[in-house]
């Protein structure tokens, strides 16, 4: 089973994904957390992905498809994928890759959150430094300020996460992303949901989705 989770940036894929990945056995990759990973260790791939990632740009999609095609083993074939694709060259060059090894996706999530409401998301999210644990001072803040509840790690603002970072990768969102919404519709494994609910709420749609693949399957 892959499952592709779509959505602008402050969409709430991360938070869903920690929720879905454990409660379906599905390998959660996130290409956002494996480039950050990549730059914080000073890597080459790392190197390369720094400027574009700080400033809010999109990675080229030759660097994006080449280190996921690294991390994905296709005939294993039980993935949630976070973050990825998310242009049009991304989403052909899986289809090619997942057809070279007679696999498909099983569904694309599209959470749909407004942009005023993805900004504030963005903008009042913490990440723990050393856990990367997700909080947010509006909504669900660390009881100490400052400190993870989990690891005591420091508490910060992730650096695209300043408003005038956050809005340009909304707009790169509409304008190079959200065409992927037509293209999966167009192959009709494409669920939108209502991202704008409390998470739990969200999640309870997202694996309505899930288990209505399940039960046409007869299991992941
Ligand atoms: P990435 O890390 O993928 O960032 P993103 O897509 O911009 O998504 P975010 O992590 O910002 O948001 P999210 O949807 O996961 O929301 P979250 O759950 O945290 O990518 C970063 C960068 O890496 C890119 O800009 C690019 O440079 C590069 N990159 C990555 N993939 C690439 C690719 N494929 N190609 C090229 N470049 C690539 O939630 C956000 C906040 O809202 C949190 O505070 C959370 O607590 C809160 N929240 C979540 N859900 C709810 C809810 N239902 N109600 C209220 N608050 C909520």
């Amino acid at each position: 089973m892959i499952v592709i989770l779509l959505g602008a940036p402050g969409a709430g894929k991360g938070t869903q994904s920690a929720v879905l990945s454990s409660r379906y056995g599905l390998t959660h990759l996130a290409t956002g957390d494996i480039f950050r990973a990549e730059i914080a260790a000073k890597s080459t791939l790392g190197e390369k992905a720094s400027n574009y990632v700080k400033a809010g740009k999109l990675v080229p999609d030759d660097l994006v498809t080449e280190m996921v095609a690294g991390k994905m083993d296709v005939a294993a074939g039980k993935y949630l994928l976070d973050g990825f694709p998310r242009t049009l060259n991304q989403a052909q060059s899986l289809d090619q890759t997942l057809a070279k090894n007679k696999a498909g996706i099983s569904s694309v999530i599209y959470l749909n959150l407004p942009q005023a409401e993805a900004m504030k998301r963005l903008t009042s999210r913490r990440i723990c430094a050393s856990c990367g644990e997700v909080y947010n001072v509006l909504t669900r803040p660390p009881k100490t300020e400052g400190a993870c509840d989990k690891c005591q790690g420091k508490v910060e603002q992730r650096v695209d996460d300043s408003e005038a970072t956050a809005a340009k990768r909304l707009q790169v969102f509409e304008d190079l992303t959200s065409p992927l919404i037509a293209y999966y519709k167009a192959e009709q494994i494409f669920n939108e949901v209502d991202a704008s609910k409390r998470p739990e709420e969200v999640t309870k749609s997202v694996c309505a989705v899930i288990d209505g693949l399940q039960v046409k399957a007869g299991g992941v």
